[in-house]
């Protein structure tokens, strides 16, 4: 099942299940639209043959919900039941933060064995450094923002430019570390509109810059009411571009694919070996598991001393 917002990788780690549950003797259902699939017995057999030329899609051939069928008791009760008839050996949930914690749920409530497969662009899920579709989402977002960059320097303006994440700042960090941007601006940080501008005065007092980058999370504040601010306080021209949904698609990056294929391929050995919700966590450039319920109450660390180095090179 994949569920949640979709990230490039998931149709990668679908057919990393599938072809491993095929080598290892099980039948494969792939549930269709995430926790309604199981609410709804809506779901697919899925062979080798069903998986072929998927790998390099984005998005996922099981289309994907935000269900909040797993926050009542009704739901909840309707989906172990369907479970249990529809996958008695185990279920594989892909998805993000929230799949996670309804995953957990479920997981306490079922005889079925669960197994979780972190899947975000916002790699906001604690217990595992890294999340299918962070690498690609950073990338496509570099890619757009090395463009803005063009524009920036020719007319020498300002930018800010809205990054996705949620309530995190991962993505932003990393992609206004990767695109040279002079600010980054996160929710994990407070920050002040006053101090931003006396950045900006700052870089063009040094008048070493012929353009500037703001990146800004959007969980950080409103960005277009800093454009407007900014615009007001200073000579220069502040321009606001929202990255948006773009992150979300295209065909996984080499990192996102080759994470999916490890970890689609650990959560069948995992049920294989009679192991049971857990979630698959890369951790220091190894495969690791943690409890399922790991992410539910942990809020994942931003990397502070990454964020100062960035204040320090973007000059
Ligand atoms: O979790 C992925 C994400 O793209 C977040 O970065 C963003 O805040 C959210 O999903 C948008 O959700 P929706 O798809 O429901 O608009």
């Amino acid at each position: 099942m994949t569920t949640g917002g979709d990230a490039p990788g998931m149709n990668a780690a679908i057919r990393a299940v599938v072809r491993s549950a095929l080598y290892f003797g099980f039948d494969v259902a792939g549930i269709r639209r995430g926790w309604w699939g199981l609410l709804e017995k809506d779901y697919v057999k899925l062979g080798g043959k069903d998986v072929s030329g998927i790998i390099a899609r984005g998005g996922t051939i099981l289309k994907t919900s935000r269900c909040p069928a797993t926050k009542t008791e009704k739901g909840i009760g309707t989906v172990v039941k369907n479970l249990l008839e529809i996958a008695p050996d185990g279920l594989v949930v892909i998805g993000g933060d929230g799949s996670m914690a309804s995953a957990s749920i479920v997981a306490n409530r079922s005889r079925v064995p669960v197994i979780g497969i972190p899947a975000s662009i916002d790699n906001d899920i604690a217990g595992t450094d890294e999340t299918i579709g962070f690498d690609t989402a950073i990338n496509t977002s570099l890619y757009a923002i090395d463009k803005i960059r063009d524009t920036a320097t020719s007319h020498e303006r300002v930018f800010i430019v809205e990054v996705m994440g949620r309530e995190s700042g991962f993505l932003a960090l990393n992609v206004g570390v990767a695109s040279g941007a002079e600010i980054i601006l996160l929710p994990e940080i407070k920050w002040k509109k006053e101090e931003v501008l006396e950045k900006l005065r700052g870089f063009k007092r040094k008048k070493l810059k012929s353009s500037l980058i703001i990146v800004m999370a959007e969980g950080a504040g409103s960005s277009a009411l800093l454009a407007e601010y900014l615009d007001r306080e200073t000579d220069m021209k502040v321009r606001l571009s929202n990255l948006g949904y773009i992150q979300r698609g295209g065909s996984p990056s080499v990192d996102s694919r080759i994470l999916a294929g490890v970890f689609g391929y650990e959560a069948v050995r995992l049920l294989k070996n009679g192991k049971k919700n857990l979630m698959c966590a890369w951790v220091k450039d190894r495969f690791s598991t943690v409890p399922l319920s790991y992410s539910s109450s942990r809020k994942k660390k931003i990397d502070l001393k990454l964020l100062k180095i960035a204040g320090i090179i973007s000059g």
